[in-house]
Protein backbone atom coordinates (compact mmCIF):
# COMPACT_ATOMS: atom_id res chain seq x y z
CA UNK A 1 0.00 0.00 0.00
CA UNK A 2 1.22 3.03 -1.05
CA UNK A 3 0.24 6.78 -0.09
CA UNK A 4 -0.40 9.93 -2.27
CA UNK A 5 -0.24 13.45 -1.04
CA UNK A 6 -1.89 15.90 -3.47
CA UNK A 7 -0.95 19.40 -2.27
CA UNK A 8 -0.31 22.79 -3.18
CA UNK A 9 0.78 26.34 -2.35
CA UNK A 10 -1.90 28.19 -3.87
CA UNK A 11 -5.16 27.92 -3.70
CA UNK A 12 -7.91 26.86 -6.09
CA UNK A 13 -5.05 24.94 -8.20
CA UNK A 14 -7.41 21.85 -9.06
CA UNK A 15 -5.93 19.66 -5.67
CA UNK A 16 -9.46 18.12 -5.06
CA UNK A 17 -10.08 17.93 -9.06
CA UNK A 18 -7.29 15.79 -9.76
CA UNK A 19 -7.57 13.75 -6.70
CA UNK A 20 -11.06 12.80 -7.28
CA UNK A 21 -10.57 11.99 -10.57
CA UNK A 22 -7.25 10.16 -10.04
CA UNK A 23 -8.86 7.88 -7.50
CA UNK A 24 -11.84 7.14 -10.23
CA UNK A 25 -9.59 6.17 -12.92
CA UNK A 26 -6.81 4.09 -10.60
CA UNK A 27 -9.94 2.07 -9.37
CA UNK A 28 -11.02 1.89 -12.99
CA UNK A 29 -7.63 -0.11 -13.19
CA UNK A 30 -8.55 -2.22 -11.13
CA UNK A 31 -6.65 -0.53 -8.28
CA UNK A 32 -8.00 -0.83 -4.40
CA UNK A 33 -8.15 3.28 -3.43
CA UNK A 34 -8.94 5.00 -0.57
CA UNK A 35 -9.59 8.99 -0.99
CA UNK A 36 -8.97 10.71 2.42
CA UNK A 37 -10.58 14.76 2.41
CA UNK A 38 -7.92 15.93 4.25
CA UNK A 39 -9.29 19.59 3.70
CA UNK A 40 -11.16 21.40 6.35
CA UNK A 41 -13.60 22.68 2.70
CA UNK A 42 -15.20 19.19 2.98
CA UNK A 43 -15.35 19.16 -0.98
CA UNK A 44 -13.72 15.39 -2.04
CA UNK A 45 -17.56 13.86 -1.13
CA UNK A 46 -18.94 16.32 -3.72
CA UNK A 47 -16.02 15.65 -6.82
CA UNK A 48 -16.77 11.42 -5.55
CA UNK A 49 -20.69 11.18 -5.83
CA UNK A 50 -22.23 12.34 -2.10
CA UNK A 51 -25.12 15.20 -2.73
CA UNK A 52 -24.41 16.60 0.44
CA UNK A 53 -21.25 17.75 2.97
CA UNK A 54 -20.45 14.70 5.34
CA UNK A 55 -21.04 16.68 8.90
CA UNK A 56 -18.81 13.98 10.42
CA UNK A 57 -15.28 12.83 9.03
CA UNK A 58 -11.80 12.30 10.04
CA UNK A 59 -11.30 15.59 11.27
CA UNK A 60 -14.01 14.93 13.81
CA UNK A 61 -12.19 11.94 15.35
CA UNK A 62 -8.94 14.56 15.35
CA UNK A 63 -11.27 16.77 17.50
CA UNK A 64 -13.05 14.41 19.56
CA UNK A 65 -10.92 11.50 20.50
CA UNK A 66 -13.89 9.19 20.90
CA UNK A 67 -15.17 9.66 17.40
CA UNK A 68 -14.05 6.57 15.12
CA UNK A 69 -13.13 8.03 12.17
CA UNK A 70 -13.88 4.53 10.11
CA UNK A 71 -17.45 4.99 11.19
CA UNK A 72 -18.16 7.85 8.41
CA UNK A 73 -16.25 5.86 5.38
CA UNK A 74 -18.67 5.87 2.35
CA UNK A 75 -17.80 4.07 -1.25
CA UNK A 76 -18.85 5.08 -4.33
CA UNK A 77 -20.24 3.49 -7.48
CA UNK A 78 -16.85 2.75 -8.77
CA UNK A 79 -15.52 1.19 -5.50
CA UNK A 80 -13.15 4.17 -4.19
CA UNK A 81 -13.31 4.09 -0.40
CA UNK A 82 -14.19 7.99 0.84
CA UNK A 83 -13.22 8.96 4.21
CA UNK A 84 -14.62 12.44 4.50
CA UNK A 85 -13.08 15.18 6.82
CA UNK A 86 -16.43 16.90 8.43
CA UNK A 87 -17.94 19.67 8.64
CA UNK A 88 -16.14 21.69 11.59
CA UNK A 89 -16.80 24.82 13.28
CA UNK A 90 -13.75 27.26 14.00
CA UNK A 91 -13.58 26.19 17.62
CA UNK A 92 -13.27 22.40 16.83
CA UNK A 93 -11.28 23.40 13.59
CA UNK A 94 -8.66 25.11 16.15
CA UNK A 95 -8.87 22.28 18.39
CA UNK A 96 -8.22 19.55 15.38
CA UNK A 97 -5.47 22.17 14.14
CA UNK A 98 -3.41 22.10 17.85
CA UNK A 99 -4.07 18.30 17.96
CA UNK A 100 -2.24 18.12 14.70
CA UNK A 101 0.29 20.18 15.86
CA UNK A 102 0.94 18.60 18.67
CA UNK A 103 0.45 15.06 17.55
CA UNK A 104 2.87 14.91 14.53
CA UNK A 105 2.06 11.33 13.27
CA UNK A 106 -1.61 11.17 13.69
CA UNK A 107 -2.46 10.62 10.13
CA UNK A 108 -0.24 8.51 9.51
CA UNK A 109 -0.91 6.47 12.51
CA UNK A 110 -4.76 6.50 10.82
CA UNK A 111 -3.74 5.35 7.64
CA UNK A 112 -1.88 2.42 9.10
CA UNK A 113 -5.09 1.28 10.50
CA UNK A 114 -6.69 0.91 6.43
CA UNK A 115 -6.18 -2.38 5.67
CA UNK A 116 -5.02 -2.26 1.90
CA UNK A 117 -3.60 -4.80 -0.03
CA UNK A 118 -0.28 -4.14 -1.88
CA UNK A 119 -1.05 -2.75 -4.85
CA UNK A 120 -3.94 -0.31 -2.89
CA UNK A 121 -3.17 3.13 -2.76
CA UNK A 122 -4.55 5.91 -0.51
CA UNK A 123 -4.61 9.60 -2.19
CA UNK A 124 -4.44 12.61 0.32
CA UNK A 125 -6.68 15.55 -0.44
CA UNK A 126 -5.09 18.68 1.20
CA UNK A 127 -5.73 22.12 2.46
CA UNK A 128 -2.97 24.74 0.88
CA UNK A 129 0.61 23.97 2.42
CA UNK A 130 1.99 25.34 4.36
CA UNK A 131 -1.29 24.09 6.80
CA UNK A 132 -1.20 21.20 9.30
CA UNK A 133 -3.22 19.07 7.17
CA UNK A 134 -0.56 19.10 4.46
CA UNK A 135 2.48 18.92 6.25
CA UNK A 136 0.75 16.00 7.79
CA UNK A 137 -0.04 14.22 4.47
CA UNK A 138 3.00 15.26 2.91
CA UNK A 139 4.94 13.24 5.93
CA UNK A 140 3.45 10.42 5.65
CA UNK A 141 3.13 10.10 2.05
CA UNK A 142 5.84 7.95 -0.82
CA UNK A 143 4.94 10.63 -2.85
CA UNK A 144 3.94 13.66 -3.28
CA UNK A 145 2.03 15.55 -6.15
CA UNK A 146 2.18 19.33 -6.32
CA UNK A 147 -0.54 20.88 -8.33
CA UNK A 148 -0.10 24.38 -9.42
CA UNK A 149 -1.59 26.49 -12.75
CA UNK A 150 0.79 27.67 -14.69
CA UNK A 151 1.25 31.14 -13.37
CA UNK A 152 4.02 33.30 -12.13
CA UNK A 153 2.36 33.73 -8.44
CA UNK A 154 1.47 30.30 -8.11
CA UNK A 155 4.47 28.97 -9.66
CA UNK A 156 6.58 31.77 -7.49
CA UNK A 157 4.65 30.02 -3.83
CA UNK A 158 5.61 26.86 -5.06
CA UNK A 159 9.40 27.44 -5.53
CA UNK A 160 9.33 29.10 -1.96
CA UNK A 161 8.09 25.86 -0.23
CA UNK A 162 9.92 23.80 -2.80
CA UNK A 163 12.68 23.22 -0.27
CA UNK A 164 10.48 22.37 2.62
CA UNK A 165 8.30 19.88 0.36
CA UNK A 166 11.58 18.11 -0.37
CA UNK A 167 12.69 17.77 3.08
CA UNK A 168 9.09 15.91 4.36
CA UNK A 169 9.24 13.62 1.36
CA UNK A 170 12.20 12.48 -0.82
CA UNK A 171 9.30 12.02 -4.27
CA UNK A 172 8.21 14.93 -5.28
CA UNK A 173 6.62 15.73 -8.43
CA UNK A 174 4.92 18.61 -10.19
CA UNK A 175 1.65 18.55 -11.99
CA UNK A 176 0.87 21.45 -14.06
CA UNK A 177 -2.66 21.93 -14.03
CA UNK A 178 -5.04 24.26 -16.42
CA UNK A 179 -2.45 24.74 -19.10
CA UNK A 180 -3.82 26.61 -22.46
CA UNK A 181 -1.38 27.03 -24.90
CA UNK A 182 -2.64 30.10 -26.04
CA UNK A 183 -1.10 32.18 -23.22
CA UNK A 184 2.50 33.50 -23.92
CA UNK A 185 2.67 34.21 -19.80
CA UNK A 186 2.10 30.55 -19.01
CA UNK A 187 4.91 29.62 -20.96
CA UNK A 188 7.11 31.93 -19.22
CA UNK A 189 5.89 31.14 -15.99
CA UNK A 190 6.52 27.41 -16.95
CA UNK A 191 10.27 28.40 -17.91
CA UNK A 192 10.73 30.02 -14.47
CA UNK A 193 9.46 26.90 -12.76
CA UNK A 194 11.39 24.45 -15.10
CA UNK A 195 14.38 26.99 -14.38
CA UNK A 196 13.74 26.52 -10.47
CA UNK A 197 12.89 22.83 -10.25
CA UNK A 198 16.32 21.21 -12.33
CA UNK A 199 16.51 18.08 -12.26
CA UNK A 200 15.98 16.86 -9.18
CA UNK A 201 11.86 17.33 -9.15
CA UNK A 202 10.60 16.14 -12.15
CA UNK A 203 7.79 18.42 -13.90
CA UNK A 204 5.52 15.19 -14.95
CA UNK A 205 2.63 16.01 -16.16
CA UNK A 206 0.32 18.63 -17.17
CA UNK A 207 -3.31 18.86 -17.64
CA UNK A 208 -4.62 21.22 -19.84
CA UNK A 209 -7.52 23.89 -19.47
CA UNK A 210 -10.75 22.52 -20.23
CA UNK A 211 -13.98 24.73 -18.70
CA UNK A 212 -15.77 21.36 -19.99
CA UNK A 213 -14.47 20.01 -16.61
CA UNK A 214 -16.64 22.52 -13.61
CA UNK A 215 -19.28 21.57 -15.84
CA UNK A 216 -19.21 17.55 -15.79
CA UNK A 217 -18.75 18.26 -11.55
CA UNK A 218 -22.01 20.32 -11.51
CA UNK A 219 -23.97 17.99 -13.55
CA UNK A 220 -22.74 15.17 -11.54
CA UNK A 221 -20.98 12.84 -14.43
CA UNK A 222 -17.29 12.23 -14.86
CA UNK A 223 -15.88 14.73 -17.48
CA UNK A 224 -13.53 11.54 -18.68
CA UNK A 225 -16.46 10.08 -19.66
CA UNK A 226 -18.03 13.09 -21.24
CA UNK A 227 -15.32 14.17 -22.80
CA UNK A 228 -13.08 11.62 -23.58
CA UNK A 229 -11.25 12.27 -26.61
CA UNK A 230 -10.63 16.21 -25.16
CA UNK A 231 -6.71 16.71 -24.61
CA UNK A 232 -7.57 17.32 -20.83
CA UNK A 233 -9.04 13.48 -20.79
CA UNK A 234 -6.16 12.51 -22.24
CA UNK A 235 -3.66 14.45 -19.89
CA UNK A 236 -5.87 13.06 -16.99
CA UNK A 237 -5.71 8.97 -18.42
CA UNK A 238 -2.24 9.32 -18.99
CA UNK A 239 -1.27 11.30 -15.48
CA UNK A 240 -3.50 7.75 -14.53
CA UNK A 241 -1.14 5.23 -16.28
CA UNK A 242 2.25 6.84 -14.87
CA UNK A 243 0.67 6.54 -11.30
CA UNK A 244 -0.71 3.38 -11.90
CA UNK A 245 3.39 1.89 -13.58
CA UNK A 246 4.34 3.48 -10.17
CA UNK A 247 2.32 1.88 -8.02
CA UNK A 248 3.10 -1.42 -9.49
CA UNK A 249 5.27 -3.66 -7.05
CA UNK A 250 6.57 -5.26 -10.09
CA UNK A 251 8.10 -2.40 -11.30
CA UNK A 252 9.81 -0.71 -8.33
CA UNK A 253 13.12 0.19 -10.34
CA UNK A 254 10.89 2.67 -12.64
CA UNK A 255 10.01 4.94 -9.19
CA UNK A 256 11.69 7.87 -10.33
N1 LIG B 1 -7.89 21.43 -15.91
C1 LIG B 1 -8.91 22.20 -15.54
N2 LIG B 1 -9.64 22.90 -16.46
C2 LIG B 1 -10.66 23.70 -16.09
N3 LIG B 1 -11.06 23.88 -14.82
C3 LIG B 1 -10.39 23.21 -13.85
C4 LIG B 1 -9.30 22.35 -14.15
N4 LIG B 1 -8.85 21.83 -12.97
C5 LIG B 1 -9.63 22.35 -11.99
N5 LIG B 1 -10.55 23.17 -12.51
C6 LIG B 1 -11.56 23.96 -11.78
O1 LIG B 1 -10.88 24.85 -10.90
C7 LIG B 1 -11.64 25.06 -9.71
C8 LIG B 1 -10.79 24.77 -8.49
O2 LIG B 1 -10.49 23.38 -8.48
P1 LIG B 1 -10.36 22.58 -7.11
O3 LIG B 1 -10.06 21.16 -7.48
O4 LIG B 1 -11.52 22.84 -6.22
O5 LIG B 1 -9.04 23.27 -6.50
P2 LIG B 1 -8.38 23.13 -5.04
O6 LIG B 1 -8.84 21.83 -4.48
O7 LIG B 1 -6.90 23.17 -5.29
O8 LIG B 1 -8.85 24.32 -4.24
C9 LIG B 1 -12.87 24.16 -9.82
O9 LIG B 1 -13.95 24.92 -10.28
C10 LIG B 1 -12.45 23.11 -10.87
O10 LIG B 1 -13.57 22.60 -11.58
MG1 LIG C 1 -9.84 21.47 -2.68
Amino acid sequence: MKSIAVVSTAGGTGRTTLTAALAMLLARRRRPVVAIDFDPQNLLGAHLGLDTLSHTGIASAIADSTFAWHAGTWRNSEGVLFVPHGQLTLTQLAACEARLASAPRWLADAIAQIDLPENGVVLIDTARYPSQQADHAVRCADLVLCVTPPEPAACATLIARLGDLRAACANVKVIVNRMNPARDMQRDALAMLRAALGDSVSLAQRVHLDAALPESLARGTWFFDDAPHSQASHDLQGLANWMDAWLDPRRTGERT
